[in-house]
Order: structure tokens, then C-alpha cells, then sequence
């Protein structure tokens, strides 16, 4: 079969706010750098890190090439040698209008000299707070305006989208008097991640998946993101935001939404969007008295983890010593739907948890007929291990099924066996950050892994119970779970209550 290969970007300048800060030296610059090398940005091609001191470009270029020598070291030195000279700074006070003036005559310079067309990247690698104004004071100078039908000016957001429905309905709006929806791209950088954007291959390229995709065939879905690190160096942000608004109304739902969606009838952003939001409507609201019993949180105390003590989260820097901040979240979800009426999704998130471990579980139901227990002592029907699907999405990247197998021997005795897919034994492990693909197809224009003002409303809909019920009744047994273990017991009797069990993570998936 032969597949057309991607074509280079068209001729832009990416101009990043922030630019000073992490996710442009950890993520960004090495994401383009890696675009470069793939042949997939134009030569007309430029840079602008907007900062909020006097750096000169100079300056910048030497400060990108001491904190990233790895990605200057893999390539080679004329590559570099064009990317550096195309890489400038420009010094303003991102929520004063003025600087925007002088922004836009370096673009038009840029534009003369480097031909790159009057497309622009607008990326807010900044804190939330600003989002509304940048976007504001740039639409006021005319840099949000397309000229014509060949032109493109983007704005690229970064998650938290707001901290509840009401400030993300508030941002929604503030963006749209400034941008139109097509020209907004909200990056929930796991719709990034290879193996999540695979989970739409494995369903809707393979005539085998679909038609067991069903409540008459699933039993329930398990969701885990289980993080290894705890709160690191995040602390203001994270005390303000916990672990449910951190992880679950944006990563969780787009797998979730992605798992259990209709099939899109096309690959394009608009259909793929309207699916995915579709599905988390249809999501059930939970009253309050479904939160207590179909939510749990957590937060990790001092414990052990691979061997090595480790501080609890109150004991961490800068994090209130009574913090009631939760770092550990698990739900019960069930979805209104033809396709998924009485299967239970569960979903759990936690930080300082065994490992880290993002997995999809699905869960089948038994075999129908009995006829094995009559020719194996002791085995019941329902004790035959469920067949299991195992959708890895990182690390270990891969799929597992599971199912059951006859054991050699004279006597019918069953065991479980295990077909893997391992995507380093096909693709090899090129290294990537996971902003790659979604630099290179905003620069295209293909919004479909970006989320729609609509998704991120919807999301903190399905949550918005969650908060009101937890504001409402602060817990009084923080910390309930130790690093180092997979949250609190609660989480386990959350399945327990219903006869199931977590799969253990990690489990299965050995090379
Ligand atoms: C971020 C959260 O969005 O996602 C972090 O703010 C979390 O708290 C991270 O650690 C997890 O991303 P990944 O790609 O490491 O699973």
C-alpha cells in the first residue's frame, strides 16, 4: 500500500509568548527542531520569542543552545546553522497593548525578509491569567485579522482552560470577540500522543474491533493515568488546581470520548470533534448523591516508592502542611447510549502511584456456554478469566489481548495467554515530545486533535458536580493513600461494589 508522504508546512512564524519559560525549552523548541529535520517546515520559516525582559535575539539563540545541547548535538551543523538565524525575540508587556505595535512591524520585517507570507502561530506558552488579554491586545493592532483567503493567523492555547464551567464559558467568549473559532486551536496534548491517536486506527481501520465494541460484548472500561512523580515543583498552581481539575475534565475525557465515540463519518475536525463531544453529553450527570458514591479522592502521605522514602504531599515545598488539595481521583461513569447502556467506565488518575502507567482496559464479558467446567474439575464458568483488552499508552507503548488457551496435556485445563503488540518492534522508538504533530497540523490547518470550544465546556459539565459536592464537604482523612500505593482503598471498593477488580498496571506487558 502506498501512503502519500506529509508535505512541508506552509512558509509561517511561529511566535511563542512565554518563551522563556519550561514548555518552550522542554517541548517546543525541540518539537520544531525535530519538524526541521523531518523536512516538514517551509525554508521560509522564522521564530519570535515574545518575553517579558529585554533579551536580545543573540542573547536567546545562546541561551536555547546551552539548555538544549542534546538537540543541538543530533543534528547536524548547517541545519542548525538556518534555524538559529531564524530565531528572533521581541520584549513586551504581554497585558499592555503598546509592545503589540512593535511586534507587528518586527512580523512585517520578518514577512519581507524571510517571505513568510504573513502566517503567524500565535502559541500562549504563558500562565492561564493571560490568555484573554494577549489574545485581545493582539486582535486590537490587526494581527488577528486573515487578509485574505491564503492567509493564516493561529492562536495555540495550552490547558487549563478556565478552573471551572464558568471561567472557561468566560475564556471561550473573551477568545471568540478576538478569534474565530476556526482560527483557536486548544491543545490537550494527549489527542498528541501517537498511542491515543492510534485508538482511532485500532477501531475504525480494522473490520473486527467495531462490531464487538458494545455493550453486548463489554463488560465495563477502566481508564488509568497513574503518575510516579508528585507534585515536583508546581505547587501554586497545583494547590489551586488538585488532581480532578488537573487531569480529568481534559486527558481523561479525550480518551474516554475517543474510546467510547461514534465513528466519525469522515477524518475531519469537525466530525471527529462532533462525536467526541457528543459522547460526553451523553455522559451521565451525577446528582450529589452519586458523587459520594461514585467518586473517590485522594492524597498521598510519606511513603516508599521503588525502595526510596518519600515525602507526603503536605510535607512538599510550598504546599500547605493542611492542604485538603486531592492528588488522586477515581469515578464510576456510565454513558447514555444504545452503544453503552449498562457499562460502567471507571476512571482513575493519581500522582506518587506505583509507576507510571497510562492504560486502557477492556473488559469482556464470559463466554456464554458452560460446557468447559465439565471437563476440568473445580472450574466454574464464571471463574474463566473474561478475554481483556489492554490498550498501553505509554510507556511500553503496545496493545495486549488476552484470552484463554488449553494447556498441553491429556485433560482439558485452561490457562490465559497473551498476544502483544509492541510498537517498537514495528515503528521503532523515534524519540518525539508529542507537540510534533500538532506544531505541524495547526501549521496545516487540520484542527481535528484540538479540542472545540464546545469539548472544553462539556468536560467541566461532567465535573462540575464533583467540585460543588467536594467544596461543599472538605475531607477529614487527607492523607488516605501512602506514595507509593494505587490510592485509597475507597478506589478499590468503588469496583469491589460492583464485582470487579483495577487491573494491576504494568501487568502483562513485560518484553
Ligand atoms: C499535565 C498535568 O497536563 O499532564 C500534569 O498538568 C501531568 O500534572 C501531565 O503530570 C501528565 O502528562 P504525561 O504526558 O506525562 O502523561
Amino acid at each position: 500500500m502506498t501512503q502519500k508522504a506529509p508535505t512541508a508546512a506552509p512558509p509561517s512564524v511561529i511566535v511563542i509568548f512565554g518563551a522563556g519559560g519550561d514548555l518552550t525549552k522542554r517541548k517546543l523548541i525541540p518539537a520544531i527542531c525535530n519538524l526541521k529535520k523531518q523536512g516538514l517546515l517551509a525554508e521560509q520559516f522564522a521564530i519570535v520569542a515574545v518575553l517579558h525582559r529585554q533579551v536580545s535575539s543573540e542573547e536567546f539563540r545562546g541561551y536555547l543552545k546551552k539548555e538544549l545541547p542534546e538537540v543541538w548535538d543530533e543534528h547536524n551543523p548547517e541545519t542548525w546553522a538556518e534555524m538559529e538565524k531564524r530565531i528572533y525575540t521581541s520584549c513586551l508587556d504581554f497585558e499592555n497593548v503598546e509592545g503589540y505595535g512593535e511586534l507587528k512591524s518586527l512580523l512585517t520585517e520578518i514577512d519581507n525578509g524571510q517571505n513568510t507570507e504573513g502566517n503567524y502561530l500565535f502559541y500562549l506558552a504563558t500562565p492561564p491569567r493571560f490568555f484573554g488579554r494577549i489574545a485581545a491586545n493582539l486582535n486590537a493592532v490587526g494581527l488577528s485579522h486573515e487578509a485574505n483567503a491564503d492567509q493564516w493567523r493561529r492562536l495555540i492555547i495550552e490547558k487549563p482552560f478556565g478552573h471551572d464551567l464558568a471561567s472557561a464559558r468566560e475564556l471561550n467568549q473573551v477568545l471568540h470577540e478576538n478569534f474565530a473559532e476556526h482560527q483557536i486551536y486548544r491543545i490537550d496534548h494527549y489527542l498528541g500522543k501517537e498511542t491515543v491517536q492510534n485508538i482511532l486506527a485500532y477501531r475504525f481501520a480494522n473490520s473486527t474491533v467495531e462490531p464487538i465494541w458494545n455493550h453486548n460484548y463489554i463488560d465495563h472500561v477502566q481508564i488509568t493515568v497513574a503518575e510516579s512523580v508528585g507534585v515536583e515543583n508546581r505547587a501554586s498552581y497545583y494547590e489551586h488546581s488538585g488532581c480532578l481539575r488537573d487531569m480529568v475534565p481534559n486527558h481523561l475525557l479525550a480518551v474516554l470520548s475517543i474510546i467510547a465515540m461514534e465513528p466519525p463519518n469522515s477524518f475531519n475536525a469537525n466530525a471527529l470533534r462532533d462525536e467526541q463531544t457528543k459522547v460526553l453529553r451523553a455522559i451521565q450527570p451525577l446528582s450529589p448523591e452519586d458523587v459520594l458514591k461514585q467518586t473517590v479522592r485522594g492524597q498521598y502521605g510519606p511513603g516508599k516508592q521503588a525502595n526510596r522514602e518519600v515525602d507526603g504531599y503536605r510535607e512538599e515545598v510550598d504546599i500547605d502542611p493542611e492542604s485538603k488539595t486531592e492528588t488522586f481521583v477515581a469515578m464510576k461513569l456510565m454513558i447514555d447510549s444504545w452503544r453503552w447502556a449498562g457499562v460502567p467506565f471507571y476512571i482513575r488518575t493519581g500522582k506518587r502511584m506505583p509507576g507510571r502507567y497510562t492504560e486502557v482496559v477492556i473488559q469482556y464479558k464470559h463466554a456464554p456456554s458452560a460446557m468447559f467446567h465439565k471437563s476440568t474439575q473445580s472450574l466454574r464458568q464464571e471463574d474463566l478469566p473474561a478475554n481483556m483488552l489492554v490498550i498501553r499508552l505509554q510507556p511500553n507503548e503496545g496493545i495486549d489481548m488476552i484470552f484463554n488457551a488449553k494447556e498441553p496435556g491429556p485433560s482439558m485445563k485452561l490457562g490465559s495467554v497473551i498476544m502483544d503488540f509492541h510498537y517498537k518492534d514495528y515503528f521503532g522508538s523515534d524519540p518525539t515530545t508529542g507537540y510534533e504533530t500538532l506544531i505541524y497540523d495547526c501549521m496545516k490547518g487540520d484542527a481535528t486533535l484540538f479540542k472545540r470550544a464546545d469539548n472544553i465546556e462539556v468536560g467541566w459539565e461532567i465535573v462540575a458536580p464533583i467540585l460543588d459536592v467536594w467544596g461543599a464537604l472538605p475531607t477529614r482523612d487527607f492523607p488516605n493513600y501512602a506514595a507509593g500505593e494505587w490510592g485509597p482503598t475507597a478506589a478499590d471498593e468503588l469496583l469491589e461494589r460492583d464485582g470487579r477488580k483495577w487491573k494491576d498496571c504494568g501487568t502483562f506487558c513485560e518484553t
